[in-house]
């Protein structure tokens, strides 16, 4: 079983890390400015901003097996990644590339399926948060959905045979807390937007449980698949980016399912069969920072794939932690949020929870010293 040994990083997995912090907080920041000052009637479509982000990630994933598959294709050329390749031949030589890819993965498709329960999870994740978000204030949501680094250790033990230290534990409530008190020391100096009018809070609640519960699932399963020996028909491990457009896949075609049922029992306010709506442009409300908040989106998503292959799902929480500080830290220097007491106190705990988590063993020395 491993043990829950000191956390050293290696450059490459603090390279990931900080790459997602910057990411994280980038597209808090690009968020807000692009939020603010617009008109409720000329915002863009939160769905339209979703499924934009996952084309541009199946775009990005395939272009990456079709580079990796040049240079297999080219095994002279395989010590070198493609910089004297000249880009008119790198396009010509895309197509088969891809196309070799798609053929293995045709040829196996039992292989393929192993990612279809993250799939279905992820996207009953990501539409439980709508059903969160409608029936709970921002705070209440936020403050809740944090216990997915609790939900995520413990799926990690039962799914991985992870072992974590009760010091690490301690840890990883006291950053949910960290984060929940930063979040709600920025909430009271927005206030006015208040929550949705026809809330349920047993129904938010319970949402927000299942949302927490499937992301910690959906995880951890995707990271037992990725970093397990399941084999292509090649008999090599199937490529992270492989698996990346498997579950795009499968999270098309069950969104596709999900769209037709969904569609068949909707109802209008008045409780009948839903109502022609003039239908607004698909793009209305984009602008270039819509685009580049997809951009940065679809990447985030392949980071929080790199990660969960070369790190953990955990980890991946406790990298998140450190972005509020951060985006928090950026948001009240250029973009005038005010911050109070709370962020400092949040802040510290987050950072030094972070800390705890990483340094267990020199903080239980620590302790028994004392
Ligand atoms: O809240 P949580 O950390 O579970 O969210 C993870 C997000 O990362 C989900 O929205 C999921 O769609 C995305 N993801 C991804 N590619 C993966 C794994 C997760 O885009 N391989």
């Amino acid at each position: 079983k491993p043990s829950a040994r000191e956390t050293a990083f290696t450059p490459f997995q603090l390279m990931l890390l900080s790459l997602m912090v910057v990411q994280n907080c980038a597209v808090v920041l690009l968020g807000r400015y692009s939020q603010a000052g617009v008109a409720a009637e000329d915002k863009f479509s939160v769905k339209t901003l979703v499924a934009l982000t996952e084309a541009m990630k199946l775009f990005a994933c395939v272009t990456l097996i079709g580079i990796d598959n040049i240079r297999e294709l080219n095994p002279s050329r395989s010590d070198s990644y493609l910089p004297d390749m000249p880009l008119y031949r790198l396009i010509t030589l895309m197509p088969s590339a891809v196309g070799t890819e798609i053929s293995k993965i045709l040829a196996n498709p039992k292989n393929s399926m192993a990612v279809s329960p993250p799939a279905a999870l992820y996207l009953f994740q990501n539409n439980i948060l709508y059903l969160a978000l409608e029936n709970l204030s921002a705070p209440v949501f936020q403050v809740c959905y944090q216990s997915k680094l609790v939900t995520t250790a413990i799926v990690s033990v039962l799914l991985l045979n992870r072992k974590y230290e009760k010091i690490q534990w301690i840890s990883l409530v006291l950053l949910g807390i960290g984060v929940s008190v930063v979040v709600l020391g920025e909430q009271d100096n927005s206030e006015g937007d208040g929550g949705p009018k026809d809330q349920n809070l047993t129904v938010g609640l319970i949402a927000v449980g299942l949302a927490s519960l499937s992301s910690a699932f959906a995880g951890v399963y995707f990271e037992k698949v990725v970093k397990g020996k399941n084999s292509g028909s090649n008999g090599k491990p199937t490529s992270l980016w492989v698996r990346n457009v498997e579950l795009a896949f499968f999270s098309l075609v069950f969104s596709f399912v999900f769209g037709i049922f969904s569609e068949m029992f909707a109802t209008n306010s008045a409780g009948d069969l839903k109502s022609e709506v003039p239908a607004k442009p698909i793009l209305h409300g984009f602008t270039a920072t819509t685009y580049a908040l997809i951009f940065l989106q679809a990447g985030g998503g392949l980071l929080v794939a790199a990660i969960v292959k070369y790190i953990d799902n955990v980890v991946k929480g406790l990298a998140t932690g450190v972005a509020v500080v951060v985006s928090t830290t950026f948001s009240c220097l250029f973009l005038g949020t005010e911050v109070k007491y709370q962020f400092a106190l949040g802040g510290i705990t987050i950072l030094a929870s972070v800390w705890a988590f990483s340094n267990h063993e020199k903080v239980a020395k620590i302790l028994r010293d004392r």
